[in-house]
């Protein structure tokens, strides 16, 4: 169900001291008329390369030694060192910094800076969760600036990303296709209006490079590089990857389109898919430029090569979904082999199993409202207010199944789960659904054996092995002879008599009693919460020994000497007082079974008595 409400994050937006704040007439959202406030701006929260990781980065005013990222959670605060950034932009410092060991559905606290250089505004994000089933939204082209009009473009940008995050609260990350400002004109000023977002600093949020950050001069993409700190980039070269759950994310920067650039786009897909492709349910590749659209770019010439280059690559490497912006004009293709279109009667909420080498491809529309492109033909000419149901079949593209051009904005959310993924497109503006289309999954993720998988948490036991002592029983034999009465039959003359009288005789006699022994037990115990959350203890790693209950046990038992399993001081004065339990019942055992020996000085049983009696004095004092 869409919904239209100020989301929470966005009324509590601490760094927003010192800004106006603007109200459109139709949703309350707050947009900023100016920057963050100094000391620290243009703060973003950022995904990390798995989702138990996030990336923040920051600008200062001026150079600082130990900047930090500080994350307070359930278990404490840790800080993060970090890092400058110079992308080559001037006038001001960038930072970022890796936060590390993030556990699945956890309210995090976060803030960036230093003492010398002065602490952000608190901030918080939830990592939601790290299974099978969750959900992400997508935007495109902001485009902050377009006609000189960053006010406007501000307050649409952050309305849809406001109502995006409303529709979708369980998202747990938002991907900017790029062009998130225009680029030419007041630059600073656009990327302070794209960074007013305030749901940009509790959900991570990556964005990628658009052709407009090259425009007019390499200084956008300065700022582009000094703020968005892509996982596992290339070193020279804006393509990236990372992992979040069961979806492995190739991000590629198509500005570069070279036939050079182009061969780089697909080795790297090919190694990275190769390399991680199998340990995850989805592969899905975002890029700015549109291979398949109905907008004008289409006929472009680094489109079209890009086009015809990468797409038999896409289908080549199993990819499952293509997103993509720059067209400013919603079209979902039909399932693509490559160039060639799957054909098939298409409607919004369609159901599609690809085969192997079957890609969708989603073009989304602008989300700050500066432009929008008109429907463009196959006839080359634009129809200006066109719509889909009234168009002449021939005219879409014959890999286009779905497009909308309403001249309104756009975002998309994106629900996933193992066997589906589910792409629902909304008009920012009001609740109507532009495009719902879902993939059914035929390549579910295998295991991955290098590392702990979230979907798929290992047993969290560890085995060990326990030595100790434990009563047991004993069956010993002893002869002795005793007193008896026999009867015996004496010869008679002529007749038999019997005569009974006492003789010796021998008698066996058991005698059982209670004895302690030594046994091996196996026992399977819960593994050690690890002390330091970006080191998560992985199955078969030793848990940190618990120094005072380990001398304790020490103690008990000689031969478990060594042996340490992290249990709680708790547990550990249980086990202790189980200890003393079993020696008072067994000393109260021998005593009774030596009372019985003691009727024969010479049994061998009381010399075994004694020594077991030694033995327990001496356990007793190791105790105590
Ligand atoms: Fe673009």
């Amino acid at each position: 169900m869409k919904r239209f409400s100020f989301s929470p994050a966005s009324a509590g937006v601490a760094t927003m001291t010192a800004a106006a704040l603007v109200f459109t007439s139709q949703v309350s959202v707050p947009v900023l008329a100016t920057a963050q406030t100094s000391p620290i701006s243009r703060m973003v929260l950022q995904p990390g390369s798995k989702e138990s990781s996030v990336i923040v980065s920051w600008r200062t005013q001026g150079p600082a030694d130990k900047e930090v990222l500080e994350v307070t959670g359930p278990d404490g605060a840790q800080t993060f060192e970090a890092e400058e950034k110079d992308g080559g932009a001037i006038a001001y410092v960038s930072n970022y910094a890796t936060a590390t060991g993030l556990k699945e559905n956890t309210e995090y606290t976060y803030r960036v800076g230093s003492e010398e250089g002065g602490w952000s505004e608190p901030e918080t994000f939830n990592t939601g969760s790290f299974g099978q089933d969750w959900s992400f939204v997508t935007v495109s082209d902001a485009q902050i600036g377009v006609d000189a009009d960053i006010k406007g473009q501000t307050e649409q940008w952050n309305k849809t990303i406001g109502n995006a995050v409303a529709d979708a609260p369980q998202a747990s990350m938002i991907w900017s296709l790029g062009d998130q400002v225009e680029g030419w004109g007041a630059t600073i000023a656009q990327y302070d209006g794209y960074f007013s977002s305030p749901e940009i600093r509790n959900i991570p949020t990556n964005a990628l490079p658009g052709n407009h950050e090259t425009y007019p001069s390499d200084l956008v993409m300065k700022h582009y590089d000094e703020h968005f700190i892509n996982p596992n980039q290339e070193p020279d070269l804006r393509d990236f990857y990372f992992e979040r759950n069961n979806v492995l994310f190739l991000g590629l920067d198509t500005n570069a389109s070279s036939d050079a650039d182009i061969e780089r786009h697909a080795e790297f897909m090919r190694k990275t898919i190769e390399n991680r492709g199998a340990f995850n349910d989805w592969i899905i590749v975002g890029m700015h430029h549109a291979f398949f659209s109905q907008g004008t770019h289409y006929t472009d010439g680094d489109v079209t090569k890009l086009r015809e280059k990468l797409a038999p690559v896409m289908s080549e490497l199993d990819v499952d979904a293509v997103l993509s912006g720059h067209d400013h004009i919603y079209t979902r293709t039909h399932l693509m082999n490559g160039l060639e279109p799957v054909k098939a009667p298409a409607k919004r909420g369609d159901v599609l199993a690809p085969n192997d080498g079957e890609v969708l491809y989603i073009t989304t529309t602008s989300a700050g409202g500066g432009k929008f492109y008109d429907f463009q033909g196959e006839d080359g000419k634009k129809y200006p207010n066109a719509r889909m149901e009234n168009m002449d079949p021939a005219l879409p593209h014959e890999s286009t199944a779905i497009w909308r051009q309403d001249y309104d904005e756009d975002y998309m959310v994106v629900d996933v789960t193992g066997d589906e993924l589910t792409f629902r497109t909304y008009n920012a503006n009001n609740p109507n659904l532009v495009d719902k289309v879902t993939l059914k999954n035929n390549d579910h993720a295998i295991a991955d054996p290098r590392e702990e998988k979230p979907t798929t948490p290992a047993p969290a036991t560890t085995t060990e092995v326990v030595t100790t002592e434990v009563p047991t029983t004993v069956t010993t034999t002893e002869t002795k002879e005793v007193p008896t009465t026999v009867t015996t039959t004496l010869p008679a003359e002529k007749t038999t008599k019997t005569v009974t009288s006492m003789v010796p005789t021998t008698e066996e006699k058991t005698i059982t009693t209670k004895v302690p022994t030594t046994i091996t037990t196996t026992k399977t115990a819960e593994p050690s919460e690890p002390s330091d959350p970006s080191k998560p203890a992985k199955p078969g790693e030793p848990a940190k020994p618990d120094e005072n209950c380990d001398e304790g046990s020490a103690g008990a038992s000689a031969s478990s000497a060594g042996s340490s399993d992290g249990s709680s001081d708790d547990s550990c004065s249980s086990s202790r007082g189980g200890m003393i339990g079993f020696l008072l019942g067994a000393i109260s055992a021998l005593i009774v079974a030596g009372g019985v020996a003691a009727l024969d000085p010479n049994s061998p049983v009381r010399n075994n008595i004694q020594s077991m009696l030694d033995s327990l004095y001496r356990m007793y004092t190791r105790l105590f």
